[in-house]
Parts: structure tokens; C-alpha cells; sequence
């Protein structure tokens, strides 16, 4: 299965009842392994979490550590953006030139580098740690 189709797929799971927005996310690990994730929103509107957040969270509880790519689709007009914060998050286990794929359920994609998303991001070296 695609990253995409697997994006596609999980997004279906999405628990999004407060903004009727599900997103899903899919990412290839180091080992070649994907991991998914959707966005679960919470009564309590800030406890919500990010489809990336839950792709993220799932690739290091299986102990992978370095993504090659990800992949966020949404049924919007335009392919969705990670928001800043999950772009930290990827930035924590990818490169500037980790490609991230941005989708749409009608078919639009678009592509960009995680340095393009977050350019200056903070990073280790920021805290004098490689
Ligand atoms: N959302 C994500 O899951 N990923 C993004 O990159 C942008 C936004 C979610 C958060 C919230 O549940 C819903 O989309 C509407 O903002």
C-alpha cells in the first residue's frame, strides 16, 4: 500500500466530531515500516491531537527513530499544511530535506521539503547537543 492510500485509509478513522475535519497521516520509518495516524479531537478542545502526532507517536512506540517521508491528506480545497507544531514534531526525527506530501481526497498533491515547511527550525544544535 502507497503512503497515500495509507493516509487515505486511516483518515476513515479520524475522530474529528468538533471541527468535521478528519486528516490522516502516513510516514515511512527507517525500516521501511509505515506508520499512521488521525487526528482524535476531545471535548476539552485543546487535548485534541494531530493525524501526524498519532503517526509520529505510533513510529516510536514500535522503536523507529528517523522518518524518510510523510504524507497528510484532507478533504479540503487545497492540500493541507502541517500546522507549526507537528512541523516541530517531524523536524525532531527528519531533515530539512525530508520530503512531506500534502493531499487532497480529490487528488491534488502537492510536495515540499521539511525545510521549506520550517526553515530556521529549532533544533539540537540550539541546545549545544550535536
Ligand atoms: N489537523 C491535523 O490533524 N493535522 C494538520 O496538519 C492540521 C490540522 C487537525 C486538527 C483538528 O482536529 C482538525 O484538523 C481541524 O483543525
Amino acid at each position: 500500500m502507497s503512503l497515500l492510500d495509507a493516509a487515505r485509509a486511516v483518515r476513515d478513522l479520524a475522530h474529528a466530531p468538533y471541527s468535521g475535519f478528519p486528516v490522516g497521516a502516513a510516514l515511512r520509518s527507517e525500516s521501511g515500516a509505515v506508520f499512521v495516524g488521525c487526528n482524535v479531537e476531545n471535548v476539552a478542545s485543546p487535548e485534541g491531537t494531530c493525524a501526524e502526532t498519532g503517526a509520529i507517536t505510533a513510529m516510536v512506540a514500535a522503536g523507529q527513530r528517523r522518518i524518510l517521508e510523510i504524507c497528510i491528506i484532507a478533504d479540503s480545497p487545497v492540500p493541507i499544511t502541517p500546522c507549526g507544531g507537528c512541523r516541530q514534531r517531524i523536524a525532531e526525527f527528519a531533515g530539512p530535506d525530508t520530503p512531506v506530501i500534502m493531499a487532497t481526497l480529490s487528488g491534488q498533491i502537492e510536495r515540499a521539503t521539511l525545510g521549506e515547511l520550517l526553515p530556521g527550525a529549532f533544533s539540537p544544535r540550539h541546545r549545544g547537543r550535536g
